[in-house]
């Protein structure tokens, strides 16, 4: 596996391995987990050349996130990608990706990006739009992989590749969590002894509402009462949201009567989880 830094090196190198062939990419922030590998391994195993990036992202932090503390461990990441099955990794700096002046942003508007992550993180898309995009330009893969971990974050991707018809197939892939249910995330290292154990509580409520949804409940109101209420059983646990939408749209619903997605936040002292799950 080779380890670029350099734009024109990477374009170089990608372009050596012949035409036509098939580029699967991965963007990542890096601090990699199962969850990113799962990723990386199918990537692998639908294309030809396999380009995993490590960019931790200061556009998409806000004033005060963790932007400083986010965790890396270049070395320990490029193991694990090489072992599942990158052929490069793209690690740019800062100045690589936003060259001294660069003012140009891609943003999907609309309530897409309102809403959800969108409300305490009202930068956090475009950011991620803005580099994804600037990421796509630089690797041009014909198929990218996201994790339905970031649901809203991978609707966001599609609407901004369907809105700009630009080239690429977005892969969703499913969430992995550790045994115990806690979905993986780069930012559990954050959490100590005490918010692990009680941060569990996320995929449990969630699953609550999935098990209530199943014997015929479909009031929102009423399911997302039951998550809310699981999470405040946990005296460490300070709800950000949690929300039932429209699975494809993110549109607000009364009612579950196609596709939904129930989505949380909570924050852990100074960890922020994330989770979901998909009512259908
Ligand atoms: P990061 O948080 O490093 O995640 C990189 C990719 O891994 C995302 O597509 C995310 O959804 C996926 N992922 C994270 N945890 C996962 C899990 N437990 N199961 C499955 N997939 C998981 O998301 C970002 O970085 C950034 O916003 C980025 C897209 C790289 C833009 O900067």
């Amino acid at each position: 596996m080779k380890i670029i830094k350099n734009i024109d090196i990477l374009r170089n190198t990608i372009n050596e391995y012949g035409e036509n062939k098939a580029i699967g990419f991965v963007p990542t922030m890096g601090f990699l987990h199962e969850g990113h590998l799962s990723l990386i391994e199918k990537a692998s195993s639908e294309n030809d050349i396999t380009v995993v990036s490590i960019f931790v992202n200061p556009t998409q932090f806000g004033p005060g996130e963790d932007f400083e503390t986010y965790p890396r461990d270049l070395d320990r990441d490029a193991r694990l990608a090489e072992g599942a099955g990158a052929d490069i990794l793209f690690f740019p700096d800062a100045r690589e990706i936003y060259p001294i002046g660069a003012s140009t942003f891609v943003e999907v508007e609309g309530a897409i990006t309102k809403k959800l992550c969108g409300s305490s993180r009202p930068a956090h898309f475009k950011g991620v739009t803005t580099v994804v995009n600037t990421l796509f330009n630089i690797v041009s893969p014909h198929k990218a992989y996201f994790g339905q971990k970031d649901a809203q974050q991978l609707a966001v991707i599609k609407k901004m590749v369907r809105d700009l018809h630009m080239q690429v197939t977005i892969v969703a892939c499913p969430i992995v969590r550790e045994t115990d249910g806690l979905a993986l995330s780069s930012r559990n290292v954050g959490l100590n002894p005490e918010e692990r154990k009680q941060a569990l509580i996320l995929s449990q409520a969630l699953n609550r509402a999935r098990n209530l949804w199943k014997t015929g409940e479909t009031d929102v109101k009423i399911l997302k009462a039951v998550i809310s209420d699981g999470i405040n059983t946990m005296p460490l646990a300070d709800i950000d949201y949690v929300d039932i939408l429209d699975f494809n749209t993110l549109e607000a619903i009364k009612k579950i009567e196609a596709p939904a997605l129930a989505a949380v936040a909570v924050r852990f002292g100074d960890t922020r989880l994330i989770d979901n799950i998909i009512l259908e």
